[in-house]
């Protein structure tokens, strides 16, 4: 556990890493000997228009300190723009290590007012644009018995935000993701977790004073995205972070009541509801069949 975390001989590919969170993940991976892949299609907020020239930029920095970094400007939801970066970077570096799904765009709006549209281009982003380069680093991270994916979470999905149901549905949805892909992936080595980050980016620069945008850098994200992205990394786990305070997020089941299999009644939900919704006793399962498990035990009466 000991002594410097260091990604010499690694590469990362971080998706939307040419502003905000993204690149300063890209920055410190490339700091600590990672090479990186700088993907960001250079869209604005609600994800119209792009250019290279983001990614580019952030590149450049990274060769100033001497790290190695190559720009890739492909939308994370276009099937050939996503074989195209990963076969950019297998060219150029023969292997992948790190994925880091950070690219996102907003479409906010309360529910009745938003259109289908928005709902489906916040979903195409965030949901597809995780999954299509993870499917597309997969096989390679499997043969190589090693990988380490990072996917992006938010409080709107864990919680709830006014205004972004789009939002929230693809976040949570990114865990439910996470939750069987860290199964799939343990025999072979590779750990897939979640971060939940708050930061002062373009996408929250309107929502926040100053003063305090000022305490929620998203450099102080990074090093929670850095070590989810390190051998030692846990799996299966949500970090939320941010200005400085790092803290894991879990859902808990309560341990709730059996009722018998006879005469079981709506009224007997309903009179039991304290029970049901006790937290004396509640626990965050691994994986689905946990919970089953309790429902076996507890209709022995364990
Ligand atoms: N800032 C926060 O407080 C906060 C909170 C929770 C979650 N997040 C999440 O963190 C991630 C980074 O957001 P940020 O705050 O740094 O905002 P940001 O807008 O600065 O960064 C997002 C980046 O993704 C890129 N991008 C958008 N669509 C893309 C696409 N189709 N292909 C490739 N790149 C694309 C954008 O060009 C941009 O550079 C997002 O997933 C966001 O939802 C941020």
């Amino acid at each position: 556990m000991a002594g410097e975390i260091r990604f010499d001989g690694k590469v990362a590919i971080v998706t939307g890493a040419g502003g905000g969170l993204g690149r300063q993940h890209a920055l410190e991976l490339a700091r600590r000997g990672a090479r990186v892949v700088i993907n960001d299609l250079g869209g604005s907020v609600d994800g119209t228009g792009g250019s290279s020239e983001a990614a580019q930029k952030v590149v450049e920095e990274i060769k100033a300190f001497g790290g190695q970094a190559i720009a890739n400007g492909a939308s994370v939801t276009d099937d050939a723009g996503v074989k195209q970066l990963v076969d950019q970077t297998m060219g150029e570096w023969g292997r992948i290590d790190v994925l880091v799904a950070n690219a996102g765009i907003l479409r906010d709006k309360s529910f009745s007012k938003m259109e289908i549209a928005d709902f489906e281009a916040v979903m195409a982003v965030h949901v597809m644009g995780t999954v299509k380069p993870t499917k597309a680093v997969w096989e390679i991270m499997r043969a190589q018995n090693y990988g380490r994916i990072v996917v992006t979470t938010s409080s709107t999905g864990l919680y709830g935000n006014f205004g972004q149901t789009n939002y929230g549905t693809a976040k949570l949805g990114l865990v439910g993701f996470m939750n069987t892909l860290k199964l799939e992936g343990q025999k072979n080595n590779i750990h897939v977790n979640a971060i939940s980050p708050v930061a002062a980016t373009r996408m929250t620069e309107n929502l926040m004073p100053p003063n305090i945008l000022e305490r929620l850098k998203p450099e102080y994200v990074t090093p929670g995205v850095v070590y989810l992205c390190s051998d030692e990394a846990p799996t299966g786990v949500v970090l939320t972070a941010g200005a400085g305070v790092f803290a894991v997020a879990r859902i808990y089941e309560t341990e709730g009541v059996y009722l018998g299999e006879g005469g079981l009644s709506v009224e007997e939900v309903r009179d039991n509801w304290d029970k049901i919704s006790d937290p004396a006793g509640q626990a965050a399962y691994f994986n689905g069949g946990e919970q089953t498990q309790k429902f076996f035990r507890k209709m022995s009466g364990g």
